[in-house]
């Protein structure tokens, strides 16, 4: 494995940038969920980073539920199947559902995510993004809360991972493309 920030090309979204859209989004669904106590569901592990600065930078109450789907196996290229490998604890019925995501790229994950969760009779379900890669969409998908749009580049960082490895960096940056 190559040393951690030795396979980023550019460093797209800074640290900075980052809490700056964390706390525009904070700010947005706080407004829009007061008085609705609304269950967050973390899809993991991407979200981790994400949920952990959106949430504290939120002023009401959420409850929040971590969910495990994979819909990338381990490499940068994408397949149309979608698994549940950790389902929630919470139940989602008569509950204004957010889901937070850390990227939405083709759209599938989500369009499941959110078919199952009306299925189990969620009374709303929105989606908030950390990113958005709106040129990779292969579906119908607009989530609600978006907080930087990105070009269709490879990326890593704050949650993102390429075959579960760079997660940890603190910004979001491309990979190198050789290196793909
Ligand atoms: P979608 O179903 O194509 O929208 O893919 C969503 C999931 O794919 C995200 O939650 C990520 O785990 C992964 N993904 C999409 N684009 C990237 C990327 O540029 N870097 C790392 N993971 C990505
Ligand atoms: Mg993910």
């Amino acid at each position: 494995m190559n040393k951690l920030h030795e396979v980023i090309e550019e460093v797209l979204v800074s640290e900075e940038e980052i809490q700056q859209a964390c706390k525009r989004l904070a700010a947005q669904v706080s407004q829009d969920y007061k008085d609705k106590e609304p269950l967050m569901v973390g899809l993991l592990k991407g979200c981790i980073p994400f949920i952990a600065d959106l949430t504290r930078q939120m002023d009401i109450n959420v409850q929040i539920d971590y969910m495990a789907v994979s819909s990338y196996h381990g490499g940068s290229s994408q397949s149309n199947e979608v698994k549940i490998e950790k389902d929630l604890k919470t139940s989602v019925e008569g509950r204004n559902v957010i889901i937070a995501e850390d990227i939405v790229d083709s759209g599938a994950t989500l369009q499941k995510v959110i078919g199952l969760f009306e299925y189990r009779g969620a009374k709303s379900v929105e989606v908030v993004t950390l990113l958005n890669k709106q040129a990779g969409r292969k579906i119908r998908m607009i989530p609600k809360y978006v907080g930087i749009e990105i070009p269709n580049k490879f990326v890593v960082g704050y949650g993102l991972d390429w075959a579960d490895h760079y997660r940890n960096l603190p910004y979001i940056g491309v990979v190198k493309k050789e290196l793909l």
